[in-house]
Formats: C-alpha cells, sequence, structure tokens
C-alpha cells in the first residue's frame, strides 16, 4: 500500500515535472508580456508574429515542413505589412518604460531606426526575387542562405536597439 503511494506520488511528480516542462516556454510567454498594454503590447505581438512567419518559412526550406510557394509568399507578405513605416509608427516617443525592451536611445537615433524598419521590406523582396519557379533540394539549400538575409535585418536592429 505505502509502496503504492510512494510510487503513484512518484509518477504524479514526474508528470508535473513534464508538464511544467512543456508548458515553460508559454509561461514565460505570457510573463513577458505581463504589464505591457496598448501599443507596446502590440508591437510586441506584431514581432511574435514576423518571428512565426521566418520561422514558418525556414522549416519549409530545412525540409521539416513540406514547401508551399503560397505559404512562403504568405508569411513574407506578413513580416512586411509588419515592417517599415507599419513598424517605426508602433514605438511612438515615450513608450520605452518597462516592460517594454526597447531601448530610449530609438528617439534619439529616430531616422536610423526608421532606416533600419525600411531595410526589412528590401531584404523580404530581395529574398522573394529568388524564389525559384521550380523547387528542388539545391534550391532550398541556397534559399536558406538568402533567408538569413532576413534574419539579419531582424538581428541587427535587435543588437541596436532592443534592451
Ligand atoms: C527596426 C528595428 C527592428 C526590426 C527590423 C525588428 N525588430 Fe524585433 N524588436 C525590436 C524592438 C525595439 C523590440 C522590443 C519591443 C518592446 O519590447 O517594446 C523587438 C522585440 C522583438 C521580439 C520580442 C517581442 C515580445 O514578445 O516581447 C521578437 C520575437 C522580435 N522582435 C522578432 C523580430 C523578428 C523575427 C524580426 C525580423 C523579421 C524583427 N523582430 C525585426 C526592433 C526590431
Amino acid at each position: 500500500m505505502t509502496r503504492t503511494r510512494i510510487i503513484t506520488g512518484l509518477l504524479a511528480i514526474g508528470l508535473l515535472a513534464v508538464s511544467t516542462m512543456t508548458f515553460a516556454p508559454l509561461v514565460t510567454d505570457v510573463l513577458a508580456h505581463k504589464g505591457a498594454s496598448g501599443v507596446v503590447k502590440i508591437r510586441m505581438e506584431a514581432m511574435k508574429d514576423m518571428k512565426n512567419d521566418l520561422k514558418k518559412i525556414e522549416q519549409m526550406l530545412e525540409g521539416k515542413k513540406s514547401y508551399s510557394s503560397a505559404k512562403v509568399h504568405k508569411a513574407l507578405d506578413n513580416i512586411r505589412d509588419h515592417a517599415g513605416a507599419q513598424m517605426s509608427k508602433l514605438f511612438p516617443e515615450g513608450t520605452g518604460q518597462k516592460p517594454s525592451e526597447a531601448d530610449p536611445s530609438i528617439w534619439t537615433n529616430w531616422d536610423e531606426f526608421k532606416k533600419m524598419a525600411v531595410s526589412l521590406n528590401h531584404s523580404t523582396d530581395e529574398f522573394r526575387a529568388k524564389l525559384p519557379e521550380k523547387i528542388n533540394k539545391d534550391a532550398l539549400k541556397s534559399l536558406q542562405k538568402d533567408a538569413l538575409g532576413i534574419r539579419r535585418v531582424c538581428k541587427e536592429c535587435h543588437d541596436r536597439f532592443r534592451l
């Protein structure tokens, strides 16, 4: 009896550990947004959308998901919709307080920030121009490299303007 109880207890702990592990990323995500509201929340969600879109593209290029030209274009459209003026519009002056991770230097280097937001448009356009009519293994491989061009713009701005 006691033994069964101990085993059941251990099982429960094990299950708890597994479920905590499974949900951990979700929990941190929610916490990261805790307290964010208004335009800050909107831009965080827009950024996360782009992250998902880019991931979708990369998974198709890596063969983890089956390639669909329509889906790649759709994801690129979504990123483009969030880029450029659409993006800088979501960073009005005075919105850098916690929980935002926006570096206040955005507003002392506004032109540079705006330019980086626009370069995201260019990088998606450049990538789109490279999409071939017919996809094969070699094309996927070289597109993987090309997609890094988009990722580089995200990273450049985060290194410069995200806390
Ligand atoms: C022009 C600058 C700029 C570009 C380009 C940019 N970001 Fe961001 N990103 C930021 C800033 C600033 C923040 C912090 C926003 C805040 O916390 O208020 C951020 C935050 C994020 C976050 C965290 C959102 C959250 O939930 O807190 C993710 C994810 C993200 N960006 C993904 C991307 C991806 C993917 C790209 C490229 C496709 C990209 N970003 C391009 C400036 C940029």
